[in-house]
């Protein structure tokens, strides 16, 4: 027999990334959060979820479509972010069809009782036994090795695709949180429209966040223009493809404006803590997580503007899952943080 808690898993529904972590088995599954399907007579089908659903973005015709069901952090399209669920519950479970396990699943500390509500319908209705709920922030830094339960206050900045989570925690609750969607999605869009405003280019989302990923960065390059990358799209003018080479230092130029959001937000954050809190925050630094805490040098940047010690989480993107995960196997220590 396996153990009786050994099926359970932890799910990150990001709005960019699914996550799952099952205990012993570490990451399950790790997929952008992209089913592609297809509709006809007004009846649905699913063709394709996750990394091959995100291939067809961009290129999807006449009936078939991609979605991201998940928008700023909270469900958009209740219908397709359930099979989503269902995707994840099956994949993981797959030798096991009869398998009912035990769900805990992240969610922004914002989302309201109707998102909590449709995300635990989801899971449910997918086959979940029991789910149970966790602050995204909270799960982060827990996976991130923070010792949420102590009287010490720690904060957390998840930049996401959808949104920018910063969350001040302490006695294993949340104490305040401020949420922006200025995140990675909003980084992309922001790289399409400065190479169509200054280079006459047309690119998609694939290709923005390619760029972002290459030669994206906080700050501009002290001399020169730093990394270079081909980027291929439409021209402008001509409307046809063609290919042009950009510098670290554009995209450091098109991304400022997020970058001075995100910010500005941890400052608005900070303005409202405690001194007690203040100071944990000094002792202990601040922990950045989620994909776009892999922006080059944000984390400087945000040491800079904020006078703190900025530390990078050891997996970024994987703190969420993780920790959600870690709050389910120690029921014990974390049960308490958990919304059954
Ligand atoms: N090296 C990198 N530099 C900059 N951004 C990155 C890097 N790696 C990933 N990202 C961005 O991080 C985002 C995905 O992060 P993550 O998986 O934490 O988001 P999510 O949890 O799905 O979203 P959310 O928490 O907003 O619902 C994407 O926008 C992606 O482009
Ligand atoms: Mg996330």
């Amino acid at each position: 027999m396996f153990g009786k808690f050994s099926q359970d898993l932890a799910i990150d529904l990001g709005t960019a990334n699914i996550l799952a972590y099952v205990k012993g088995r570490d990451i399950v599954l790790d997929e952008p959060s992209v089913v592609a399907i297809s509709e006809v007579g007004g009846r649905r089908r699913i063709l394709a979820v996750g990394q091959e659903a995100k291939r067809m973005v961009g290129r999807t015709h006449g009936n078939i479509r991609a979605i991201r069901p998940l928008r700023d952090g909270v469900i958009a399209d209740f219908e397709v972010a359930e099979e989503l669920i269902r995707y994840v519950i099956r994949k993981v479970h797959r030798r096991r069809a009869f398998v009912t396990p035990r769900a805990v699943i992240s969610v922004p500390s914002g989302a309201t009782q109707a998102e909590r509500r449709a995300i635990r319908e989801a899971a449910e209705s997918a086959g979940a036994r029991k789910v149970y709920l966790i602050d995204e922030p909270m799960a982060a830094a827990i996976g991130a090795g923070r010792p949420v339960s102590e009287p010490v206050g720690c904060m957390v900045i998840d930049i996401g695709g959808g949104t920018t989570e910063v969350a001040v925690i302490a006695l294993g609750g949340v104490l305040l949180s401020r949420s922006s969607r200025v995140a990675g999605d909003a980084m992309d869009e922001s790289i399409k429209g400065y190479l169509r405003r200054t280079h006459n280019l047309f690119i998609g989302d694939q290709m923005a966040e390619r760029i972002k990923l290459e030669i994206g960065s906080a700050w501009p390059p002290e001399d020169g223009d730093g990394l270079t990358m081909e980027v291929r799209g439409r021209g402008v003018v001509s409307g046809l493809p063609v290919a042009i080479t950009i510098t670290e230092h554009d995209i450091a130029a098109a991304l400022a404006e997020q970058v001075a959001s995100i910010v500005d937000v941890v400052r608005m954050t900070l303005e409202s803590v405690l001194p007690e809190i203040g100071a944990d925050i000094i002792d202990h630094g601040v922990v950045l997580t989620g994909g776009g805490a892999l922006l080059r040098n944000l984390d400087q940047v945000l040491q800079n503007n904020t006078g703190l010690p900025v530390v990078i989480a050891e997996e970024p993107l994987t703190s969420v899952v993780r920790g959600a995960g870690r709050a389910l196997e120690e029921l014990q220590n974390y049960g308490s943080m958990l919304e059954e």
